[in-house]
């Protein structure tokens, strides 16, 4: 069983800014906790991030060979329509996932254009929203 995990724009950053939001996890640090916890449940990563909407639009077009995505969209979560046509298309369970709740915070990011595609929506759990979503995705995948 393969996972694609995908982080979008600005996540390189994590530990580094905003920590009072986003923790003070590098992604270095939340990408070992994902692969201990892939080496636990006996599943396969590919961790990728990319700060480019087309480049993701890419990654989840390629994503033929996995059984499941794991994504944090970041901003795009709020703006891209390419993204979300992107994860309608494929016929793979998307789990979106974010570090803070985006359900209570700025206006601006009160738009949602993913989740009316993806599988599950896990927001405002911290780092550990991403095992949780790996979690989550591991299970659709069990159950189908
Ligand atoms: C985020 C929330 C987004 O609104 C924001 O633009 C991010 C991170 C999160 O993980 O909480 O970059 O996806």
């Amino acid at each position: 069983m393969k996972i694609l995990i995908i982080h979008g724009p600005n996540l390189n950053l994590l530990g580094l800014k905003a920590s009072d939001i986003y923790g003070a996890r590098t992604l270095d640090e939340i990408n070992d906790s994902l692969k201990r916890l892939a080496a636990e449940l006996g599943v396969e990563l590919m961790i990728e991030q990319s700060n480019h909407e087309g480049e993701i639009v890419d990654l989840i077009q390629s994503s033929k060979d996995y059984g499941a995505i794991v994504i944090n969209p970041a901003a795009y979560t709020h703006t891209s329509i390419a993204i979300r046509d992107a994860i309608a298309a494929i016929n793979i369970p998307a789990v979106e996932v974010h570090i803070s709740n985006i359900h209570q915070r700025e206006e601006f990011r009160q738009k949602h254009l993913i989740a009316p595609v993806a599988s599950e929506q896990i927001s405002g759990f911290g780092h550990d929203s991403y095992l949780r979503g790996l979690r989550a995705a591991v299970s659709i995948l069990k159950a189908k």
